[in-house]
């Protein structure tokens, strides 16, 4: 039996997973389904963000869904993001974020941010001296370079599934300004792009792709950068789709553990209304799909989004009046 562990957290996470996990458990009956505790409720009334236990359920499971947790923005002593902590203990160093248009009248995207999950300015080396504050920004070879394999694999196999066009990879870095830091990263993205002959590789300052995925959405298919270039970017990407609500993600390194979470966050201001899109998680689930090998079922999820959303049963977020248990009934009613 497969096991997938589930980490609603906060907020709207505890509204979009319930809704990803009655659509995996729909279109695969074997899967088996733990929950697990983590977040800042769950620090309020543990004293701990993420307990040993979920870490456990985390590596035990086939794949985890992860909603959201709310993080404040001040140094709280003991709190640490939970996600960003599952990132670095299971080494997932791949945060793979597509985005694709689904709403009419929006412009064609079909890209995949790549973006390095371990290191760069969310190294956690951050300091205060008096009144000034300190963040360095760590970029390594090996970091660098399998986040970049890892692009350029990307590349191809979507190449295959969107026939004919050729793989391409943008590397997006600012090594004009960090020299050495983005410096080393292009270097070792240019290098790894000498074993891959068959992708159209190209660069891009960070700036500069900022305008263009608005401008020209439809040049990037492939864009590999780092942590935090590709955290603001993929939420710029989600904005030209319908927005956060619409997004999905997957954590993936080299061991067997893999998170996949909607990229939005808690969102406090709508949580526990039933507003929430659930596409985000949905779409998730989509990628867990396929992770454990089921491209079909990721196929028929990815569809039947697309049916419910072409039917105009969509949330606020995207113009309608739906609410999350409807849009999630009305996918599943597609999956039947
Ligand atoms: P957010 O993503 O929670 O919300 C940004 C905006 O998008 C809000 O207006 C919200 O209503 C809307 N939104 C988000 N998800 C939506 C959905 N499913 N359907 C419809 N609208 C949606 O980001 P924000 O407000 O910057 O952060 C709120 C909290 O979430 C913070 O504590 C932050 O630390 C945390 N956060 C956690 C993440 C994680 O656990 N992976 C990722 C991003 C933020
Ligand atoms: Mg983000």
């Amino acid at each position: 039996m497969t096991t997938i562990c589930l980490i609603p957290g906060d907020g709207v996470g505890q509204e979009v997973i319930p809704a990803a996990a009655s659509v995996l458990g729909l279109i695969r009956p074997d899967l088996r389904f733990v929950q697990a505790d983590a977040g800042w409720d769950c620090f309020q009334r543990c004293g701990t963000a993420l307990p040993d236990a979920a870490v456990a359920a985390v590596a035990d499971a086939a794949a985890t869904m992860f909603g959201a947790t709310q993080s404040p923005s001040t140094v709280v002593t003991g709190y640490r993001s939970p996600i960003l902590a599952l990132r670095k203990q299971f080494d997932l160093y791949a945060n793979l974020r597509p985005t694709a248009t689904l709403l009419p009248g929006r412009p064609a995207v079909d890209l995949l941010i790549v973006r390095e999950n371990t290191e760069g300015l969310y190294s956690g080396r951050e300091r205060r001296e008096g009144d000034t504050a300190i963040a360095e920004r760590v970029i390594t070879r090996a970091a660098s370079e399998r986040i970049a394999r890892v692009a350029f694999e990307q590349a191809r196999s979507r190449s295959t599934l969107h026939a004919p066009r050729s793989p391409r990879v943008t590397i997006v870095h600012k090594a004009n300004v960090l020299k050495l830091t983005d410096g080393l990263f292009r270097e070792c993205c240019l290098a790894v792009a000498a074993d891959y002959p068959d992708v159209v590789v190209n660069e891009m300052l960070v700036d500069a792709a900022a305008m263009w995925l608005v401008k020209d959405p439809a040049r990037f298919d492939v864009i590999v950068t780092t942590n935090l270039f590709g955290d603001i970017l993929s939420d710029l990407a989600a904005g030209l789709v319908g927005g956060l609500g619409v997004a999905p993600s997957a954590n993936v390194g080299a061991g067997k553990v893999a998170v996949f979470e909607p990229v939005h966050g808690s969102a406090p201001d709508i949580a526990g209304r039933g507003l929430a899109n659930p596409i985000g998680a949905i779409l998730s689930a989509g990628l867990l799909l396929e992770h454990l090998g089921d491209g079909e079922s990721a196929g028929r999820v990815a569809a039947a989004v697309a049916e419910t959303v072409a039917a105009g049963i969509v949330t606020a977020d995207l113009g309608g009046d739906a609410n999350t248990r409807q849009v999630t009934d009305a996918i599943c009613q597609r999956l039947r």
